[in-house]
């Protein structure tokens, strides 16, 4: 058991795909299994975008789902709703006195909403409201809040972990040793997983596998990968094939060797080489996927779980909230 905190939050927008599987959450979950984990579901960051609570409401349910079906270790992990934790405003309001303004025009996602802006001769800050433009300040709340240690996010999130960063240090510099300095762990690019079309797996290119699509879809989706034009009785290169790379992710070392095997040798079709891959994929979320529906169906269960995550979170959010107020207001 390591000592070091974990900490991460994802967004309820929606169902993630197998390349957030692979890429994040496989190993977030795998790591929650000797680390002390908290993580939640960052529903005050989602609404900068979703203004429609029932949305948020069952993209919550779904995130945490989803999270405990895919065996999430309760033990060590504690599992909550960001919003559940009031410590999280008053840290968010502490932390804006020692952000400079100058920090926050630097954000990329600012910067990006800015310049589509100025692309469509709109004016700069059209449709920017202020929970997109103080977001990484909030980010730094969750962070700092719980003493994490290790953040692991996407490669898109790096910048706002070291704003964490910069502004525990601008902190510590002005009050006093107060904050650890966390590490931002960049998980494997996803770009490793391609897509249906071979590409990137990613919402923007329309050419995902939801996680835990229904079997019939899931299959639907897994025929219609692209594939090039090669006869069943070519030699194939397996490094080549987006079957083969999605099968690199769900299968042992001897089945992948031997799939490997059978695209060398020729005489295996795409369709056949797809209806094992499906097969494989499969078997592996089936059961997952089972108890995913199941607590969908009950979403009491996932409300006791979560509401259990916030009273643990409270406690050290409690505790850290006490020494950042001591240290700014005496
Ligand atoms: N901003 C992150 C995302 O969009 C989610 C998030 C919110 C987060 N708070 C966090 C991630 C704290 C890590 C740590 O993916």
């Amino acid at each position: 058991m390591s000592d070091k905190i974990v900490l991460t939050g994802i967004k309820p927008t929606g169902m993630p795909h197998l390349g957030n599987y692979v890429g994040a959450l496989k190993p977030l979950i795998e790591q929650s299994k000797s680390h002390k984990t908290f993580m939640f579901i960052a529903d005050l960051h989602a609404l900068n975008t979703i203004h429609d609570a029932s949305q948020i409401k069952q993209h919550t349910y779904e995130i945490a789902a989803l999270l405990i079906a895919l065996g999430l270790d309760l033990n060590n992990a504690v599992l909550f709703r960001q919003s559940d934790i009031n410590e999280i405003y008053h840290l968010n309001t502490l932390l804006n006195n020692v952000t400079p303004k100058g920090l926050m025009n630097r954000a990329h996602s600012y910067k990006a909403a800015m310049d589509k802006n100025t692309a469509a001769g709109l004016d700069v800050d059209a449709g920017i409201n202020m929970g997109l433009y103080t977001y990484p300040i909030l980010m730094t709340a969750d962070i700092l809040l719980y003493n994490s240690d290790i953040v692991p996010v996407g490669a898109d999130q790096k910048q706002h972990v070291e704003f964490a960063r910069d502004i525990a240090g601008y902190f510590n510099k002005t009050y006093g040793d107060t904050f650890k300095m966390p590490e931002p762990v960049i998980g494997e690019e996803t770009g490793l997983i391609p897509g249906l079309d071979g590409r990137k797996m990613s919402k923007s290119y329309d050419n995902i596998i939801p996680l835990f699509a229904p079997e019939k879809e899931l299959k639907k989706k897994i025929m219609r990968i692209i594939t090039d034009s090669k006869l069943p009785e070519d030699k194939k290169d397996p490094e080549e094939s987006t079957i083969y790379q999605l099968y690199k992710h769900f299968a042992t070392d001897d089945e992948i060797a031997q799939f490997a095997e059978m695209f060398r040798a020729g005489g295996m079709g795409y369709g056949t080489a797809k209806t094992i891959l499906f097969e494989k994929i499969n078997s592996v979320l089936a059961e997952p996927r089972a108890e995913y529906e199941r607590l969908m169906a009950n979403t009491d269960e996932i409300d006791a779980i979560l509401a259990d995550g916030a009273k643990r979170a409270s406690l050290v959010a409690a505790e850290t909230l006490a020494r950042v107020k001591k240290a700014m207001l005496g």
